[in-house]
Parts: C-alpha cells; structure tokens; sequence
C-alpha cells in the first residue's frame, strides 16, 4: 500500500526546513522588539467561533471548513486562520483585565477546504500577531511598520503595502444601501451564492471569486467615499504616520478582505513574483469583535502572513545558509569506530555539532556523505590512527590539513 499526502497538504522537510526556521526566528526577534509575546491557541475550535467571528456569507464559512462532530456530537473545525482563537482566548482568560495593550503573535497551521494552486493550500501555515486594547491609528502604523521590518530583515524587496480603510458601523448602512442599489439590477449577473449575500450582507458580494461577478461589480461604490468623519480622521492620521515612518504604500479603495470581523483599516501586502496569489501578508482592524465574544469594548488590530509564500519569496530572493557539522570523524575498522564515538560525544557536549561515519561504509561514501553535509572538518581514524594515537584532520573548504592526537580533538575545535 502506497500512502500519499491528501491533496492541498504539504511536508515540509530540509532543506527548506531551514528557510522556514529561519523566517520563523527573525519574525520572533523583530515581534519582540514591539513588545509582542507568543500565544499558542488550539488548532481545533466550537466551529461558533468561526461562523461569529468570519461570518455565516463569507467564502471560508461557506465552503472552506474543515468541520466535523466529535464523539460527543459537537461541531469542531480545524481552524482556517488564527485571529479568532486568539479573540476567544483573550476573552475566556480576561486578558482585557491585564494593563493595555496586549500584543501577541502565534504561529501554526491552517485549514481551508480551498481548489489547490500555486500558493494556496488545504493545510498551509501562518505567523500572525494581534494587538488588543488601543483605538488609536499609532498602533496601525506600528503594526505595518513592524511588517517592513520583518520583511527588510529577511531581505525581499519589491513588496506592495496596499491599505484601505472599510468603516465602522456608522459608516457601513450607507455604503451597504448604496450596495443594494448598484447590485438591484444586475441580480442576475450575480453568482447564487451572491444572490443570496445580496440580500444578507452585499459587501461579500466584493470578494467573490466567480468571474461572473468579478465584471458585474466592476464601476461598484467604493467604501473610501462612504466613510464617517471619525473614519476619514482615523484613516488620514494613519496615512500621516505611515509617512512619518517612511513606509511606502498604496491606497486601494477596492481591497475588501474576505473575513467580515474588519473595522476601519485593512492592508495587504503583495508581491508580484507570487502569481495570482499575491499576498503575502494581510490583516486589519477589528474593533468590534471583542465584544461579539462577550468581552469588554475593545479595539484591536493585526495579520498574518501566509509562510508557504513567504517561504517562496526568500526561495527567490536567494535562500538561506543550510546548517553544516562542524566535524565530520569518519572511521575504518572497529576501535576506530568506537574511538570516533567517543570523539563525537565530547565534541557534542561542547556544543559542536559533530558527525561520525558508520564502519560498514567505505571511506570513500564516508567522505562523500561528509562532503554532502559541507562539514567544516574532516578526521580520519584507522588502525594505524589507533595505534599512534594521532589522527589527521582536514577543512574541505581550502584542503589546509594537519595532525593531532586523539587527546586535543576536544580543545582542538572550538
Ligand atoms: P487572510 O487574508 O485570510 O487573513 O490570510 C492571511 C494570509 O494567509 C494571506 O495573505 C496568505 O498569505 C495566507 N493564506 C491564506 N489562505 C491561504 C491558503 N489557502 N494557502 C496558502 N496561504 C494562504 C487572515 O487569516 C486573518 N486572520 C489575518 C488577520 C489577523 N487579520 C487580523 N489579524
């Protein structure tokens, strides 16, 4: 029987491993330096916490669940993205009592019952953060700027901060009527799917993803000319800050994002090396969900960004250093082989990372597996190394060699 992985879903093995090890560092050490400490919220959830957060008419709630009943018959689903754990965390612990702001990010897989393509999968991993707790459009820009950061760090270029601003619930029955009136006559144009979120909530209409409707809403009202005062004022210090802070963006008054808990600011960030999807990262505000999960009112604001294509980009932008033994013993005959053992212990105690070859091995595979290693040093002990007591080393970077005893080995690298 031949055993494959189900469709959508990936392993992730070395090398690439270290490219995402990587990643996964230098986004911890740059969420610190904002003050953002790590969550790790489950990957199963009441399914509610999905369908309340995302919403019932969104693509993901609709089609995209992996949802079952458990033994006991509850509706579970594997998480298709980490923002509503984290609200449902930050509630049930009261986190909301701890002094503000709480700043946390989280890393893990997610789970959408999506068509597989290039750069979108069944399974596919995040690292997100989330701020609870500050209204203010500072925090907004402090959260793209945490972005830039990350992504300098990691050395891509050519990214797109795209940003809009999407309203509040003031602003939103305007914009939702002038919806309703745009769409009235083109129903039948409209997807089912969209018939029916035309009657339900008409800004998902935005976000489908059937191409019928992709030309029907094309001339569709923009968000940006509906918004309420306070909006307009949010958004426009925003812009101010993210000038201040030198970060270079578009506004994109047509990027509505397809989860319905966003509030005001939404922002993606894009790159054109990654084919249709495009976006590396994304996120936004969400002021109000919070309180939908029974908390206090509480402003908050975050992202995620999406690791197979982030892992991609830096595939492309030149890679990451592969880990490599410090030393490589390779060893003929049986007291060679246990004196190479002993050898690769002491040195691995001292923190080296050190290989040894296996004596049913020829030299000659012995050293080729070295090389494919990129071993810093190579030993070779034999019999005549056991009864001298000495062995020869070698660093395969300049071919430089020498001699030492089994004695120095330890002291020897450092
Ligand atoms: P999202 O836009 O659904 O937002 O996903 C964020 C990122 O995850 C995307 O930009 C993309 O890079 C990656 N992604 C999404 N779906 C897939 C897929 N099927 N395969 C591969 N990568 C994918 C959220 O998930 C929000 N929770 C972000 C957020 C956090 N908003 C506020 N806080």
């Amino acid at each position: 029987m031949k055993y494959n992985a189900l469709k959508g879903i990936h392993d992730i093995f070395p090398p690439d491993i270290y490219r995402w090890q990587h990643i996964e560092k230098v986004a911890t050490d740059v969420f610190s330096l904002f003050g953002f400490q790590e969550i790790r919220a489950p990957i199963i959830e009441s399914t509610d916490v999905f369908i309340r957060s995302i919403g019932e008419t969104t693509d993901i709630v609709e089609k995209e669940m992996y949802t079952f009943n458990d033994k006991a018959g509850r509706r579970i689903t594997l998480r298709p993205e980490g923002t509503a754990p984290v609200v449902r965390c930050y509630v049930e612990n009261h986190l909301y009592n701890l002094p503000s702001p709480q700043k946390f990010f989280y890393s893990g897989p997610m789970f959408r019952y999506e068509r597989p393509q290039s750069g979108r999968f069944r399974q596919f991993f995040q690292i997100g953060a989330e701020a609870f707790g500050v209204a203010e459009p500072k925090i907004d820009a402090e959260i793209l700027s945490m972005l830039k950061l990350l992504f300098e760090r990691l050395g891509l270029q050519e990214l797109r901060f795209q940003i809009n601003s999407i309203g509040c619930e003031q602003c939103r029955p305007g914009y939702r009527k002038a919806l309703v009136s745009f769409f009235s006559d083109k129903i039948e144009g409209l997807c089912p799917d969209c018939n029916r979120r035309y009657e339900q909530n008409p800004l998902r209409i935005l976000d489908c993803k059937v191409d019928s409707c992709k030309t029907v809403r094309q001339g569709a009202p923009r968000v940006t000319d509906f918004l309420c005062s306070d909006c307009q004022d949010h958004f426009n210090a925003l812009l101010s800050f993210l000038a201040l802070l030198d970060i270079p963006h578009v506004i994109n008054p047509d990027m509505v994002r397809g989860l319905d808990y966003y509030t005001r600011t939404t922002f993606e960030v894009t790159c054109e090396h990654l084919g249709a999807q495009n976006a590396v990262a994304a996120g936004g505000r969400y002021d109000r969900l919070v309180q939908e999960f029974g908390g206090p009112p509480t402003p908050a604001i975050g992202f995620a960004i999406g690791m197979e294509r982030l892992a991609s980009l830096l595939k492309v932008s030149g890679g990451q250093d592969i880990p490599a033994p410090g030393v490589f013993i390779a060893v003929l005959g049986e007291a060679a082989g246990e004196q190479g053992l002993s050898l690769v212990n002491g040195l691995r105690s001292k923190g080296i990372w050190a290989e040894i070859g296996y004596t049913g091995n020829s030299l000659k595979s012995q050293m080729r597996r070295a090389d494919r290693l990129s071993a810093e040093y190579v030993l070779i002990i034999g019999d005549e190394e056991i009864a001298s007591g000495r062995c020869k080393w070698k660093r395969l970077a300049d071919s430089s060699q020498g001699e030492i005893s089994f004695s120095e080995v330890h002291n020897f690298f450092q």
